[in-house]
């Protein structure tokens, strides 16, 4: 497909192909001069109509590695902010012969709309609560780079499973990629339908955290999600103390899983809410990988937009920058 809306969009062969070329363009990282000209003369436009630090100036920078010519928008600064519609917003841009639209938006199902829309590529940067699969590119790049193969591998995904688009594209691909997954969260913020969807796709819940990190099936890596308190209206429960008293990685969880097995990893996408869901101890341990995970980000980004946007024949790196 010339899009990526969801993670369920690639088969094991594509995500495995996209973390192969990942693994070259994160080499570029160590060089002294980093831009490569794979995509010279192609346009790419982040439109971001939310926030966002990490996956806005990956996608920046891994656009200007590869030599496209990147512009950035976001709600406020545009024309939407004078009302105009989202498809009035995409054709817009659209008919400036731009090759890709790299979109966040706080709707689900925006980036899927907007494909029905455009000419363009679309890439999903985030949308509402359904899907952010480059995250969950960049989460398997950063497990795969320590734990190997996936296969088999105890992954557990902890926190706000309800309003997490990181959840969903993660548990698609680390299913993908054979991985055993258990998802924690309280009851209050575990979605709806997710029996149906966890019998389907072979995953297991639990509201209890304790249970399942000390349980008999070792844990290789512990995902912990944001409390994403801007989509929860009326405040959340449980609250804030009650929260990481039952759900949060903390000094002393983290304590008893290093115990259990030293290399176990700790991610979390970021932004952090430190105190609450990650204790500053755990996300400051030699365990955490969170920013492996920002490093990662720049890499599977460069990945994705050479395998949408370069011809097949096009080498994804050169060691040639002359003409740059
Ligand atoms: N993980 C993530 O999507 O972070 P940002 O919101 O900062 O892009």
């Amino acid at each position: 497909s010339k899009h990526l809306i969801s993670s369920a969009d690639l088969s094991r062969a594509e995500v495995e192909d996209i973390l192969e070329t990942a693994a070259s363009m994160h080499d570029l990282q160590r060089r002294e001069v980093k831009k490569v000209p794979t995509l010279r003369g192609r346009t790419i436009i982040n439109f971001f109509f939310e926030d966002s630090t990490r996956t806005r100036s990956s996608f920046e920078i891994a656009g200007k590695w590869m030599s496209a010519d990147t512009i950035n928008l976001s709600a406020k600064g545009s024309s939407t902010s004078k009302g105009e519609s989202l498809r009035d917003t995409a054709m817009t841009v659209d008919a400036m012969a731009v090759d890709a639209l790299v979109i966040r938006h706080n709707a689900s199902g925006a980036c899927h709309q907007v494909a029905q829309w455009v000419r363009c590529s679309v890439i999903n940067a985030g949308d509402g609560t359904h899907e952010h699969p480059t995250q969950a590119l960049l989460d398997a790049y950063t497990l795969r780079t320590r734990l190997g193969d996936l296969d088999g591998k105890h992954i557990v995904i902890v926190g706000d499973l309800t309003h997490s688009r990181v959840f969903r594209s993660n548990v698609i691909t680390l299913k993908t990629l054979g991985a055993r997954v258990t998802v924690v969260a309280p009851p209050t913020l575990m979605p709806s339908g997710i029996g149906a969807w966890s019998a389907a796709d072979g995953f297991s819940t639990s509201w209890d955290l304790d249970a399942v990190l000390g349980g008999d099936d070792p844990v290789d890596a512990v995902m912990m999600l944001r409390v994403q308190r801007e989509r929860m209206s009326g405040g959340y429960f449980p609250t804030a103390r009650e929260y990481t008293v039952g759900y949060g990685l903390t000094r002393d969880r983290l304590d008893r899983l290093v115990a259990r097995n030293a290399d176990v990893l700790v991610l979390h996408p970021g932004p952090m809410n430190r105190g609450l869901e990650i204790a500053p101890e755990a996300a400051d341990a030699p365990q955490s990988v969170v920013l492996d995970q920002v490093s990662a980000g720049v890499a599977v980004r460069m990945a994705v937009l050479y395998h949408l946007l370069a011809g097949d024949d096009a080498p994804a790196t050169t060691a040639t920058t002359e003409g740059v």
